[in-house]
């Protein structure tokens, strides 16, 4: 997926090196809200880090097909969606992602994510897309849900997130067009 026009005020594009800056000054400006449920925030304390991020992601994308793609409101920088890893052996996508809170409540995730699972099932051919979700991140399960996935699974103290670990919901979608498992 190297450019993807969701609407006329929204697309997804692969992030490119020279988005470096661009990346990095967002997440800088919201590091304190994205921390909350992201465990990298942090480690991201300057332009080289975003910079590796981008590079790790197009290296992935070449080897994999695994791809970072930024979200673009009217123009705007707003959020990621990735594959964090696609299980090729058993056609698993592991996508994640994440937006500016002032880019949340619009629905603008809900069709990113649209488009990356269409995208996983009919271009990637996986046969399933799982995601895990912190229990008490409650936007993000109601996003999963409305995506009509389905919780298959809990995973106690799944993630260390800074000083604590969040148990995670799991939970997958299936491609309709997979064939069925015994
Ligand atoms: C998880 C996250 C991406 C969800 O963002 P979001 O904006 O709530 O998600 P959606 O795109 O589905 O938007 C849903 C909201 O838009 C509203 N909306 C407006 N138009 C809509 C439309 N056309 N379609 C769907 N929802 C729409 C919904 O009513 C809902 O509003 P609400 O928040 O008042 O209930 C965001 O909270 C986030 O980035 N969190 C931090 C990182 C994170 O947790 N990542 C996920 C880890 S698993």
């Amino acid at each position: 997926m190297l450019r993807h026009q969701i609407n006329p005020g929204l697309e997804l594009r692969l992030l490119q090196p020279t988005d470096a800056p661009t990346l990095f000054a967002l997440v800088d400006a919201n590091r304190k809200t994205l921390r909350e449920w992201l465990p990298w925030v942090d480690a991201t304390t300057k332009l080289a880090h975003s910079q590796n991020f981008i590079a790790e992601a197009l290296r992935d994308r070449a080897a994999t097909r695994a791809f970072a793609a930024g979200i673009w409101s009217s123009g705007q920088l707003v959020g990621v969606i990735w594959h964090n890893h696609i299980d090729w052996a058993n056609r698993v996508a592991f996508p994640a992602y994440w937006l500016v809170p002032e880019a949340q409540g619009r629905g603008i995730m809900a069709a990113a994510c649209q488009a990356v699972i269409a995208h996983a099932f009919t271009q990637l051919r996986v046969d399933r897309v799982i995601v895990a979700v912190a229990t008490e991140n409650h936007r993000a399960a109601a996003l999963v849900k409305r995506l009509g996935f389905t919780q298959i699974s809990t995973l106690k103290k799944a993630e260390w997130l800074y000083d604590h670990f969040v148990d995670h919901h799991i939970y997958q979608r299936l491609n309709p067009a997979a064939p069925p498992r015994a």
